[in-house]
């Protein structure tokens, strides 16, 4: 049974038993605690800890899940996979054990004919969690499943969270047994190789604190409700039901593995090592794609950090399976063909996905080269050393800044017949982590407790105003402490206040949050930031000026008018930067953040590359001519499907209710989804001013741009700049250019004039270089500090010396000193070579001493060290390495 047929399937017997199919969400939701979804019941986890109200009591979803905990298993075990997707049906209050059991078991046997999977019911096992008969009792009742088919165990494996504070419960997982031929009797406690984890039911019924790992955290209280939470793993299913031996063979993912094999010439089930790198290119192929269509771009930390190791891993792995050109193009365009039936986001944004993962294996190919060289003249240091063990420290150095995995350096060292200190590397990987750990944390607890408002957000979700007004009369509902609520706050405190109702915008969608006041009489309290919780309660913060402030209040709460001008300013100024770009350079250009403020607007989005000089002044026209032109700026409500056939554009990431707000200005020329509030005319945003343009993350650039009078005041100031210049320069502004043209003209002849006449004085100072010689034994040695000479002239100058000194076994040992280098050459004739002195050894023993390296033949060579300072200490070691050899007997 194909995977596209399992997830119908799934769905539609679901359907059929009451239940509202849900689409899957983003991968990327906005909770910081989480890196990506994990399991289907994400989405809903407002509704099981009763913060709002389901609009359905049962619901069911095929979701889109990566995990990454167990990546170094990818391709080892049978059924380990990063991207996942996970079919689940979900009851909020309604159902519970005995129908979430019933459910599945008749889902799983019952015949394919009658829309089930057909799964022999003798080899299903199940597992509950200790002490719950009630859930055995069920087994046996509903599906006559015998005592030793069911297994307790305990909360590592059977009782169920998504890792982070939130709803938790026991849970009672059902496995198919593959056979006595995939390992040992005894059940899913004994061997789970061979018994397949294919269903989990969690029976949703408590809320979990912090803690760690599966085990380790406090149970807080029962959920309100009791709830079914569930999740088949579709690939596996899929495997079990296709007679292959692995989640790597499915429909789904074994053409990539095939796209790997016409790439790299290798055929997959040769030998062992292979094939586990096929599977890691295949699972890791698919993980990128679905990660990069959901908004996550490469970088070094977070999300971002994933994908680039995941894209990384697989450049590795095609490189030790043997390819020598780029794969990453042709693999991700099979996971598109695969994965595009069930999301056609896939296929519309396929350009896009395309160039953000090339250009991070582009990258990282370049990493991959110069961290082969740091390798090799590291491993050509051990040897030379005349030993055999690479140091944690270099391995580690190019884990940190070429992105090396350990096992690529292991590889490369075993091939040049080094081991590695892995122990001393994994050393520093542990101090690593730990430092990032103890960040994490420092920054989860910067998080807002969030239990204070949990009644509220149902309850009394704010209603905003200030589309239409500045100005509103409100009730004040809460008023909080640190965090607690109390029944008055005074003058001096820090307060957040919850009122029914406000003008004041809440930070989102990249536009700042609104400041301004909120008052009573004899009371006034200053408003410095608002933010959203849960998407629909405004939490204001500020300080009471004067007087006091209680629950149940009226008050008067105004929006500072000149800042929010601003804002507006700054917001509908990047709407019209973005239409711009994409006229520019094409609808590649899609948005993956901003942020707008009064006076200042910075916008990202994805493109492959830096933008030219004339594109940018495109840009900054495009966007500048739509604002003269003065278009209205309408907004309107509508459904997100005829928002999207508009064509209206929206975010990546972004979870959308079923009713949008369009903001439209000039009507084609720019349309968003957009929730936040703008000019009523494109010229009110006034000029528009393109500061510069950088890189934010392989494949994503940002632009910023003054706005409004700031942009003017910033235009105002280099004006006066350029004034400056030509009054210095005692020209008028339009002859600036020239003139300074002209001036570095000038300056380039003289400073080469100056450079020859040095040169030449260096050159001519031969005859006194050869009268400073000093006799070292049999050797006359010149060992002298030439400053300001090039290193093209010290070669010269040091053979013309060696000339001058005749035949008399002689060496030559020249530093320049110039830009803070220090560049060298020795040069040692024939009477000096059979006195036993060589040039190359000489260059090698002295280059350290003026920090540089260096390196020739027995009769020149030369070197360059970054530490002018050493010099005198040099010279000395030439001395005294001539000694040495100079020594006769
Ligand atoms: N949420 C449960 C799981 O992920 C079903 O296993």
């Amino acid at each position: 049974m194909q995977t596209h047929e399992i997830c119908r399937r799934f769905l539609a017997y679901f359907e059929q038993r009451g239940h509202t199919p849900v689409p899957g969400a983003s991968l990327v939701m906005d909770d910081p605690n989480l890196l990506f979804i994990n399991a289907g019941m994400v989405q809903f986890v407002p509704y099981f800890l009763g913060q709002r109200t389901p609009p359905y009591s049962r619901a069911t979803s095929i979701q889109k899940c990566v995990r990454t905990g167990d990546i170094e298993n990818v391709g080892i075990t049978t059924r380990h996979n990063t991207f996942f997707q996970m079919a689940g049906n979900f009851s909020f209050g309604d159902y519970f054990k005995r129908e979430a059991i019933d459910f599945a078991w008749h889902l799983l046997t019952g015949s394919v004919d009658d829309g089930g999977f057909g799964f022999d019911p003798e080899r299903i096992w199940v597992t509950v969690y200790l002490d719950d008969d009630e859930a055995i009792g069920y087994w046996k009742e509903v599906a006559g499943l015998p005592d030793e088919r069911i297994q307790r165990r305990d909360m590592e494996d059977n009782y169920w969270s998504m890792g982070i504070p939130g709803p938790c419960g026991p849970s009672s997982e059902i496995y198919f047994d593959r056979g006595p031929e995939y390992g040992r009797e005894g059940g899913p406690i004994a061997d789970e190789d061979r018994y397949i984890e294919i269903w989990n039911l969690v029976f949703m019924q408590n809320e979990r604190g912090e803690g760690t790992g599966k085990a380790d955290f406090p149970i807080i209280g029962p959920l309100p409700h009791k709830n079914i939470d569930t999740g088949l793993g579709v690939e596996r299913v899929a495997f079990l039901l296709q007679g292959v031996d692995n989640v790597y063979e499915t429909d789904l993912v074994r053409p990539v593995i095939e796209t790997a094999e016409q790439l790299t010439g290798r055929r997959y089930g040769v030998n062992h090592e292979d094939d586990v790198r096929f599977r890691v290119i295949a699972d890791h192929a698919r993980t990128a794609v679905m990660l990069i269509a959901d908004g996550v771009t490469p970088g070094n930390d977070g999300r971002g950090y994933v994908l680039r190791r995941l894209l990384r891993r697989i450049v590795r792995s095609a490189r030790l399976l043997g390819a020598q050109q780029p794969t990453m193009g042709a693999l991700v365009e099979t996971v598109i063909g695969t994965m595009a039936p069930s999301y056609p986001e896939l296929e519309t944004d396929r350009a896009r996905i395309i160039d953000v993962a090339v250009a991070e294996e582009t990258a990282f190919s370049v990493t991959l080269a110069s961290g082969s060289k740091l390798f090799e003249s590291a491993a050509a240091d051990v040897l030379a050393a005349g030993k055999k063990t690479l140091g944690g420290d270099r391995a580690f150095e190019l884990h940190d800044t070429y992105g090396f995995p350990i096992d690529l350096t292991l590889e490369m060292a075993d091939e040049a017949g080094l081991t590695v200190d892995e122990a001393g590397f994994r050393t520093l990987m542990a101090e690593q982590r730990a430092r990032a750990k103890a960040d994490a944390q420092a920054r989860k607890h910067a998080h807002t407790d969030l239990s204070a408002y949990k009644e509220m957000v149902d309850e009394h979700p704010t209603l905003f105003t200030g589309f239409e007004e500045l100005e509103t009369e409100a009730t004040v509902l809460a008023v909080l402490s640190n965090g607690v609520r109390v029944p008055v706050a005074n003058a001096g405190d820090a307060v957040e206040v919850i009122l029914d109702r406000s003008p004041l915008y809440a930070e989102s969608g990249g536009q700042v949050a609104d400041i301004g006041t909120i008052t009573a009489s004899g009371t006034s309290v200053t408003v410095s930031d608002v933010q959203k919780i849960a998407k629909v309660l405004w939490v204001h913060r500020g300080t009471v000026d004067s007087g006091t402030l209680a629950e149940g209040d009226t008050v008067l709460v105004r929006v500072d008018p000149q800042w929010r001008n601003g804002a507006e300013q700054g917001h509908s100024g990047t709407h019209l930067v973005h239409a711009a770009l994409r006229q520019i350079l094409g609808p590649g250009a899609v948005q993956a953040g901003s942020l707008n403020r009064p006076g200042y607007l910075r916008f990202d989005f994805s493109y492959h590359g830096p933008l030219s000089d004339s594109q940018k002044t495109d840009i900054e026209a495009v966007t500048n001519e739509a604002m003269v032109a003065d278009f209205p700026v309408n907004t309107f409500e509508t459904d997100l499907d005829s928002a999207k056939a508009m064509g209206a554009m929206a975010l990546f990431g972004e979870n959308y209710g079923d009713r949008v707000r369009v903001v439209e200005i000039g009507g084609p020329f720019s349309m968003e989804l957009c929730g936040g509030t703008h000019v009523g005319h494109s010229s009110q945003v006034g000029p528009v001013t393109l500061l510069g343009e950088s890189s934010v993350a392989s494949g994503v650039r940002r632009v910023e741009a003054y706005v409004g009078l700031d942009s003017y005041k910033h235009l105002a100031k280099e004006r006066a700049l350029l004034a400056g210049l030509a009054s210095s320069l005692k020209v008028p502004t339009d002859q600036v250019p020239g003139r300074v043209e002209q001036l570095v003209e000038r300056l380039k002849v003289a400073e080469r004039a100056l450079e020859e006449s040095r040169a030449r004085a260096a050159l001519e100072s031969a005859g006194t270089l050869v009268t400073g010689a000093r006799e070292v034994g049999p050797i006359s040695v010149v060992a002298q500090e030439v400053p300001g000479v090039a290193a093209g002239d010290l070669r010269t100058l040091a053979l013309d010396v060696r000339t001058r000194l005749g035949s008399r076994p002689a060496v030559v040992a020249l530093f320049g000193n110039a830009d803070g280098k220090a560049p060298f050459v020795v040069a040692v004739n024939d009477g000096g070579r059979d006195a036993g002195v060589q040039a190359g050894a000489l260059v090698k023993e002295v280059a350290p001493v003026v920090g540089g390296r260096g390196g020739g033949k027995p009769d020149l060579a030369q070197g360059a060290g970054s530490d002018p300072s050493g010099i005198a200490a040099a010279i000395d070691a030439v001395i005294d390495a001539v000694g040495r050899v100079g020594v006769p007997g």
